[in-house]
């Protein structure tokens, strides 16, 4: 039987996992390719075509200014009698052992809610995962309380917010069965 664009797009929805670092096989993802899979990102749907994603893109040496920068956010921002040394050591080897790591930007322009722009912001990561996952690309979406400390960091002008980061890499990790509760329990028929 021919496959057909729903079959392929149905595949590559219920095969995206979220991948994890230690995960990542040590390989560069290169600037095309990831321009390609931001232009992806890009196709999400938004309302008054405000499009509000914006993405800084940190590789080769970029990863170990922001290994740095996320490890020392957490050594600075956690209570002493909380801090772990090995999440210290954690945060940085992650970033360290991906291909790429994305810091997730949505810019409110102040002429939808921002609800709206948040939307259309995880619209375009979901698209970027959906292109990477096709790609043979693991990744998954961090949001450490730290983020609210690196608008700095991040060069971010006072309308835009980072929402966390999009971590990446090449793996070779087998398919995985998702864990969800069956759709018909989150859904009502009016009939
Ligand atoms: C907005 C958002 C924030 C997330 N933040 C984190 C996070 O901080 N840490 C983490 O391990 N996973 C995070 N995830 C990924 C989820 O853990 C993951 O998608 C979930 O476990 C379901 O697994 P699956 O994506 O493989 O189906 C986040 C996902 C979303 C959509």
């Amino acid at each position: 039987m021919q496959h057909t664009v729903y079959e392929s797009i149905k595949q590559v929805i219920n095969q995206r996992r979220a991948i994890f670092p230690p995960s990542y096989l040590r390989k560069d993802i290169s600037k095309s390719q990831l321009i390609e899979l931001l232009d992806c990102a890009n196709m999400a749907p938004t309302h008054k075509l405000t499009q509000p994603w914006r993405f800084i893109v940190f590789r080769e040496n970029g990863l170990s200014k922001l290994a740095d920068q996320l490890a020392e956010h957490y050594k600075t921002h956690t209570p002493s009698e909380q801090f772990l040394q090995k999440k210290y050591e954690n945060t940085r080897e992650k970033v360290l052992q991906s291909g790429a790591v994305i810091a997730i930007v949505v810019s409110y322009s102040g002429a939808v809610p921002q609800w709206e722009e948040l939307a259309a912001t995880a619209c375009a990561v979901q698209n970027l995962w959906l292109a990477a996952s096709a790609a043979g690309i693991g990744g998954y979406w961090s949001s450490p309380g730290t983020v609210k400390h690196m608008s700095d960091f991040l060069k971010l002008a006072a309308n835009e917010e980072c929402l966390g980061f999009f971590y990446m890499g090449f793996h070779d990790e087998p398919a995985r069965v998702a864990t969800r509760k069956p759709i018909l329990e989150k859904t009502r028929w009016e009939e």
